[in-house]
C-alpha cells in the first residue's frame, strides 16, 4: 500500500524536467550519433523519429498512467491492477514453465531454471512479475552504466588536470585500454559517480532529485550548445554536418530499422519501470499528454544536437567517423586536442562534463526505482532503503570494474556462468555481456509485457481515464476534424463515438502496433531469422 503522504513533482517543469534528465543520457550524446553514422545519416533519424512517435511515445505514457494511477512502484503498480490473476498471466505463467522442460531437454540447464522461475512467479503473482523483472532490469543496467559515469569522470579530471594529449587515435585508444585494465582507477570512477548519484537523491523526490535536475539539466543544454557553436564553426565542419544529416536511403537497412526501434526504446528509458516510478510522484492535475511530448522533444533534441557537436568536429580534423561505440574514448580526445588556440583541454573537459551531467540524472532515474520499490513494498525509511539500494550497486559494480575489458580478473565468474549459460553466450567481458542482455533481453520483453497488461488487462478504456486527468481537452481533440479543418463545425448527427483522437489513437496503438513490434525487435535481437 502507498504511503499516506507520498511526496510528489512540485509542477510540470519539474517532472518534465527530470524525465527528461532520465531519457537523456549516454543513449542520447555517445550512441545516437554512431548509429546514425553507420545506419544513412537523415534516413536512419526519420525512421527514428517514427519509432519514437508510434511506439516510444504511446508506452511512455502507459507507464505514466500506471504510476500516477497507482501511486506505487513498478511491482506494486502491477499488484494493484490486477487483483485477480489474469488468465493471460497463467497462460504466460504455463508458456515460460513448458519451455523451461524444453530448454532442460536441450541442455540449456540456465535458461530452463531461469524460464521456471519466471514461469511460477507469473503463476504465482501474475503480472506483478513484470514489474518486478523491470526493476531487477534497472538494477543491473545501473551496475554497470554507473561504471561508464566513473569513466567518463575520470576524462574530465584528464581534460582539466593532466590534459588530453593524444596527437592519434591509436595512441587515445591505447591510453584507454590501458585504463580500462586498471580495476583500481575504474573503481574510484566508479565509487565517486555512485556516491553523486546518492546524494542527488538523498534529498527526496522534490528537495533531492527534482533540485538537482532543475540546475543540472540547463547546464547541460548550455554546454552542448557552447561544444556545439565550437564544432560547427571549424574549418571543415560542413562534411560532418553532411555526414551527420544528409539521408542517404541506400545505407539503410531492415537491421538499422530495427536498430533505430531499439534505440527509442532505450533513449526514452522505457521498459524500466522509471517512467511509472516518475509517475507515482505526479499531481492529478498535471497533464501526461504534454509533458510526455516536451521530454520527448528535449531527448530527440539532445541526441540532434549531440550528433551536430560530435561529427563536424572529427572531420574537421581529418578522422575517421565511423569507430563506432569507441567514438567517445578513443578518437574524440584525439580530435579535442586538435583544435585551435591550444584550448582542447577546455573543450575535451566541457564534452565530458556535459556528459557526466547526463549520465548522472540517468543513474538517479534507475537508483530511484530501487529505492521507491523498497519504500512502498517494506515500509521502511526512504535514506536506509537508498543505503541498501547504493550497497547493492556498488557490490555489483565491483565486478564490472573488474572485467571492463575482459575476464582476466573474474575467471571464476566467467567459469560459473559459462558452466550455466554455456560459453559460447559469454560475450567479451562482465561488463559488455551485462549490456547485452539487459538492453537487448530484458527491456524489450518488459516493454511488451507493459502494453499487453495496458492494453489487454487493465484495459486501454481505463487507462485513458488516467490519461485524461489534466489533458482532457487535449486528448479528445477530434484529429480528423482538426486535419481536415471541420474543427468547431456542428455535425448533422450527434454521436456518441470518439473518432480519431490523440486518445483513441493511443489505444490502437498501446493494444496492437506496440506489442508485435516490440517481439520483432526481440525476436531479431535473439537472432530468430525473421526473414529481413
Ligand atoms: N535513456 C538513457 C540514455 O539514453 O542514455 C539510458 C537509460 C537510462 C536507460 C536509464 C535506461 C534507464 F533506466
Amino acid at each position: 500500500m502507498a504511503t499516506t503522504e507520498r511526496d510528489s513533482w512540485s509542477g510540470n517543469l519539474g517532472f518534465i524536467l527530470v524525465t527528461a534528465g532520465s531519457a537523456i543520457g549516454l543513449g542520447n550524446i555517445w550512441k545516437f550519433p554512431y548509429i546514425t553514422g553507420q545506419n544513412g545519416g537523415g534516413a536512419f533519424v526519420l525512421v527514428y523519429l517514427c519509432c519514437i512517435f508510434l511506439i516510444g511515445v504511446p508506452l511512455m505514457l502507459c507507464e505514466m498512467a500506471l504510476g500516477r494511477h497507482t501511486r506505487q512502484n513498478p511491482y506494486g503498480a502491477f499488484r494493484a491492477l490486477e487483483l485477480k490473476r489474469s488468465p493471460l498471466g497463467k497462460v504466460i505463467g504455463w508458456f515460460l514453465i513448458l519451455s523451461a522442460l524444453c530448454l532442460l531437454y536441450g541442455g540449456d540447464y540456465g535458461f530452463a531454471a531461469l524460464s521456471l522461475l519466471f514461469g511460477c512467479l507469473f503463476l504465482a503473482l501474475g503480472f506483478a512479475t513484470a514489474g518486478l523483472f523491470s526493476l531487477i532490469a534497472a538494477m543491473l543496467i545501473l551496475s554497470y552504466y554507473a561504471v561508464v559515469g566513473g569513466w567518463i569522470l575520470d576524462y574530465v579530471y584528464r581534460s582539466f588536470w593532466e590534459g588530453i594529449n593524444f596527437t592519434t587515435p591509436t595512441e587515445a585508444e591505447r591510453v584507454f585500454l590501458e585504463y580500462l585494465k586498471n580495476p583500481w582507477r575504474v573503481a574510484t570512477g566508479f565509487l565517486i559517480f555512485i556516491s553523486i548519484t546518492g546524494i542527488m537523491l538523498w534529498g527526496g523526490i522534490r528537495g533531492g532529485i527534482e533540485r538537482w535536475s532543475k540546475c543540472l539539466m540547463p547546464v547541460l543544454f548550455l554546454l552542448l550548445v557552447a561544444v556545439l557553436i565550437r564544432a560547427v564553426t571549424l574549418p571543415g565542419a560542413y562534411a560532418g554536418v553532411e555526414f551527420f544529416l544528409k539521408p542517404d536511403f541506400s545505407k539503410l537497412s531492415a537491421g538499422g530499422v530495427l536498430e533505430a526501434l531499439g534505440h527509442a526504446f532505450y533513449t526514452l528509458s522505457l521498459g524500466m519501470g522509471i517512467t511509472i516510478t516518475y509517475g507515482s510522484y505526479l499531481k492529478k492535475e498535471q497533464n501526461i499528454f504534454s509533458a510526455s511530448a516536451w521530454i520527448v522533444f528535449l531527448d530527440t533534441m539532445a541526441a540532434i544536437m549531440a550528433g551536430l557537436a560530435i561529427f563536424p568536429a572529427v572531420f574537421a580534423m581529418g578522422f575517421s567517423p565511423s569507430a563506432g561505440p569507441s567514438l567517445i574514448f578513443k578518437i574524440l580526445p584525439a580530435t579535442f586536442h586538435q583544435m585551435p588556440g591550444n584550448l582542447g583541454w577546455l573543450w575535451g573537459g566541457l564534452f565530458f562534463l556535459m556528459l557526466s551531467i547526463a549520465a548522472l540524472t540517468s543513474a538517479a532515474a534507475l537508483l530511484e526505482s530501487g529505492v521507491t520499490f523498497l519504500v512502498d513494498q517494506f515500509k521502511i525509511r526512504r535514506n536506509i532503503a537508498l543505503l541498501s539500494c547504493f550497497i547493492g550497486t556498488v557490490l555489483l559494480g565491483l565486478l564490472s570494474c573488474c572485467s571492463c575489458a575482459d575476464w582476466e580478473e573474474i575467471p571464476w565468474v566467467q567459469k560459473g556462468l559459462g558452466v550455466v549459460f554455456g560459453e559460447d553466450r559469454l560475450l567479451g567481458s562482465w561488463f559488455d555481456t551485462l549490456d547485452f542482455a539487459t538492453s537487448n533481453w530484458m527491456l524489450p520483453l518488459s516493454g511488451m509485457l507493459i502494453t499487453i497488461f495496458v492494453g489487454w488487462i487493465w484495459k486501454t478504456r481505463k487507462a485513458g481515464r488516467e490519461l485524461r486527468r489534466g489533458a482532457a481537452k487535449f486528448s479528445d481533440e477530434n484529429l480528423l476534424n482538426w486535419l481536415s479543418g471541420f474543427r468547431g463545425e456542428p455535425m448533422y448527427q450527434t454521436t456518441r463515438n470518439h473518432g480519431l483522437t490523440l486518445l483513441t489513437g493511443w489505444g490502437l496503438l498501446v493494444r496492437f502496433l506496440a506489442p508485435v513490434v516490440i517481439l520483432l525487435i526481440f525476436l531479431k535481437f535473439i537472432g530468430v531469422n525473421l526473414g529481413f
